[in-house]
């Protein structure tokens, strides 16, 4: 049996938290041959539902979870983790953008980013999935300066599944056929979701899709705005697939990609060549081996794309300005 990987879920009383927890602790992350204990954090209000969630998750009787830890206190849920996924934040309403969240959530990734560098295994690997979230995960990473900044890693994948998805929906196939879309820049609506390089059974997809228009003024817009769509369908933010992706960025994470194929993740600009922003938190195609990832250099874009890129890579400049007295010493060094 392996040695059991400690995992902090912080907002674990939250929505996300109500479905990502009982994946994680089905092994669903990390294998099925790999114990965890969850670290699970909350704020102090919350901590009576938090234990509601930790009497369930003991009731699944999952033989994967070893051990439970319920704490208010980030120092605590931080302890020798060798994983930390950063969900508890407000979640935007109808009408918001997710930036309009910035200076509320910020904060919490000040204490939390310190927190992690005090306490957090060596290896730690961090994934930010409150919002904004790329903005979050730069502020995290300031304040860690003895944890790599490429350890930090802000969520695209739920763009890059729903895109996946749209394209299945448009082309009659299932999303098992269509291999590496990309998802590039910030996970708000100015993503660029690009299938240029994107295949359908083996072929280009622009061939397969064959719809320029519909590309453009529809599965482009329809991502962006998924969010979006959500909120103003359920009444709450995306939970299940927030979780889902979650888990894939995870496992991916951990276990690697098949082949050539590559997913998209939220990492330190600076590792693409593509002329991005430097000190953001940038989505770039990413392939993952042995536990680490690299990004996919070198893939060519049309105007279009181009202008795209620019966008999106500027938003993510201006939000950086938005929180500039929230970040810590350790920006572009490590
Ligand atoms: P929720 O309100 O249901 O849960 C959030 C939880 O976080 C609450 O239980 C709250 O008490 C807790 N919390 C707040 N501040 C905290 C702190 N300082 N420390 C620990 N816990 C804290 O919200 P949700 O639906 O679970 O969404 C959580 C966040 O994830 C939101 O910001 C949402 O916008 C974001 N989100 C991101 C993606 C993505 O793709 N990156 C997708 C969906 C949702
Ligand atoms: C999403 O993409 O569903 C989340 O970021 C929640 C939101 O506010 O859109």
């Amino acid at each position: 049996m392996k040695t059991p990987l400690r995992v902090a879920v912080t907002g674990a009383a939250g929505n996300i938290g109500y479905s990502l927890l009982f994946r994680l602790a089905a092994g669903d992350a990390l294998g099925l041959d790999q114990p965890i204990i969850l670290q699970m954090l909350e704020i102090t209000p919350a901590m009576k539902g938090l234990e509601g969630v930790a009497m369930e998750l003991g009731d699944c009787a999952f033989p994967l979870l070893h051990d439970m830890v319920l704490t208010d206190d980030p120092t605590v849920a931080f302890n020798g983790v060798d994983w930390a996924l950063l969900v508890g934040a407000k979640p935007r309403g109808k009408g918001m953008e997710r930036k309009d969240l910035i200076l509320d959530n910020g904060p919490i990734f000040v204490d939390q980013g310190k927190a992690l560098n005090e306490r957090a295994a060596d290896g730690v690997r961090v994934l930010t999935i409150g919002n904004p979230a790329n903005t979050n995960c730069l502020i995290t990473s300031s304040h860690a300066p003895d944890i790599p900044r490429k350890q930090f890693m802000a969520m695209t994948r739920l763009d890059h599944n729903r895109s996946m998805s749209q394209m299945a929906e448009k082309t009659g196939t299932q999303t098992a056929e269509i291999k590496n879309v990309i998802v590039w820049g910030n996970h708000s609506s100015t993503q660029f979701p690009d299938i240029r390089h994107a295949t359908i059974a083996g072929k280009p997809a622009p061939q397969v899709i064959n719809d320029d228009g519909w590309y453009r003024d529809q599965f482009i817009p329809r991502v962006q705005k998924r969010g979006a769509e959500i909120i103003a369908a359920r009444g709450h933010s995306s939970a299940a697939s927030a979780a889902s992706a979650g888990i894939d960025t995870v496992h991916t994470w951990n276990s690697g990609t098949p082949g050539d194929e590559w997913v998209s993740m939220a990492v330190p600009s600076e590792l693409g060549s593509y002329g991005a922003p430097e000190n953001v938190y940038f989505s770039y195609p990413c392939r993952c081996k042995n536990g680490d990832y690299e990004v996919v250099n070198g893939l060519d874009f049309d105007d279009f794309g181009r202008d795209k890129f620019k966008i999106t890579g500027d938003e993510l400049v201006e939000e950086r300005e938005v929180v500039k007295n929230l970040l810590g010493v350790k920006q572009l060094q490590g």
